[in-house]
């Protein structure tokens, strides 16, 4: 592939001036990057005044200025328009603001604490912009999205309205540096618009339905995110797979007027396993609740998170080995940060040799998760009794009515619980 010497233009007047990471394998420590990716910023020139769109990551600053004054120079630009605040965005931004100290910053009113705390200095210029606000450029009207969440709670898009260009930070994007730049040249990275759909966006899917709502009765012939392939085939398509990608993966089994439990267990001698089949026998005493029992040991996480983004409740039995909750468990639990758990029913029971400790230990996690944990869990040594068995089965008809609404809504807390060990 042939090096990108220079700044791009992506429409009239309009211009990449961003940076490239080819080398660049783990972004966030979070997720691989098996193309490195690209920092997109961007040139509005109109009559009246040129905006840079975004910066780019710190390490990649001297790129971008390089690009930038092929396009422009530092006293024409009136305006800086910073879609989302994170450091891979920003990290020009303090020297791009000494070199056009005339310009005027525009953010999202989530972004003021970020940016002061990325400019240390209280003279700032900067205008506080929500969804309809606009900038005249002259001949280039910007127009602002609020999208928050999207991955962060600053996150807003712009919209050149004269181009229908759609610069969208996060939003549309991937980790895939290509130097032919465009979605119509470069190769094929479906793989990656997915896998950081995955990673980023979808703990966050309802705030993509309300963006989406925003944004697609755009008319747009461009979409230009921040990272990855700039999008100018079939702009809209990328829409329509996150609309696909927000929508829930699972349909048609628990209906709209069903709440749905999950029982998650791993037994060694099936004693808690005993423990979970009495909790799911007393929830689905409950009317309107749909109960499934999943054992732990038998399939890996994947099908799991998807099921626990559609559920309303989740009880999870562990034995407790070695003072702890065993590996699938937690290995299960971990898996969450990809979808939005807070607010879901949590509960954990399981039978032990020694201590218990397990059952704390996982309630503790739902509520670090941010889950509703509103009843004590059921711990039984060794064989559960019959009154424990009975205790589960309260366990169970007592979430059901939580999820229903049929008693009063509570947390529990771990002080609370503790005191009743
Ligand atoms: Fe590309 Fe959320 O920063």
């Amino acid at each position: 592939m042939k090096p990108v010497p220079d700044a791009v233009e992506i429409a009239p007047n309009t211009h990449w001036i961003g940076a490239l990471d080819p080398s660049l394998r783990e972004f966030d420590i979070i997720l691989k990057t098996a193309n490195g990716t690209t920092y997109n910023a961007y040139c509005v020139r109109g009559t009246q005044g040129v905006a840079i769109i975004d910066t780019v990551k710190a390490s990649h600053a001297e790129e971008f200025f390089r690009r930038l004054e092929q396009v422009a120079r530092y006293d024409e630009i009136s305006t800086i328009v910073l879609n989302h605040l994170e450091p891979d965005h920003t990290g020009a931004l303090p020297e791009l603001m000494r070199r056009a100290p005339q310009a005027k910053l525009y953010i999202s009113a989530k972004a003021q604490l970020m940016l002061k705390a990325l400019v240390k200095n209280t003279e700032l210029d900067y205008a506080v912009v929500e969804t309809g606000d606009s900038v005249d450029l002259g001949g280039r009207t910007l127009r602002f999205f609020s999208t928050p969440f999207l991955h962060w709670p600053d996150t807003q898009c712009t919209l050149v309205e004269e181009l229908g260009v759609l610069f969208s930070g996060d939003v549309f994007g991937c980790h895939f540096c290509d130097t032919r730049l465009f979605n119509d040249k470069v190769g094929d990275f479906r793989f990656s618009f997915e896998y950081y759909y995955q990673h980023i966006m979808r703990p966050f899917r309802e705030y993509v339905l309300d963006a989406l709502a925003l944004l697609e009765p755009l008319s747009l012939t461009v979409i230009a995110p921040a990272h990855g392939p700039i999008l100018r085939d079939a702009p809209k398509s990328y829409m329509q797979r996150y609309r696909q990608l927000a929508s829930p993966l699972l349909h048609n089994e628990i209906g709209s007027n069903h709440k749905s439990l999950l029982v998650f267990y791993i037994s060694s001698y099936g004693n808690t396993a005993q423990m979970a089949h009495a909790v799911a026998e007393g929830a689905e005493t409950v009317t309107g609740v749909r109960v499934s029992l999943y054992d732990l040991q038998a399939m890996g996480n994947l099908p799991f998170v998807d099921l626990i983004e559609e559920a309303d409740g989740i009880a999870f039995g562990s034995p407790t080995i070695n003072g702890d909750a065993v590996k699938p468990v937690w290995d299960l639990l971990s898996s969450l940060a990809v979808i939005k758990v807070s607010e879901k029913l949590g509960a954990a029971f399981g039978s032990y040799g020694w201590s218990g400790e397990a059952i704390n230990m996982i309630e503790d996690r739902l509520r670090g998760l941010k889950l509703r944990v509103p009843l004590k869990g059921v711990r039984a040594r060794l064989i559960p009794t019959e009154g424990e068995l009975e205790k589960c089965r309260d366990l169970g008809k007592q979430l059901a009515e939580h999820l229903t609404g049929t008693v009063e809504r509570r947390v529990i807390s771990l002080s609370e619980l503790l005191a009743q060990e």
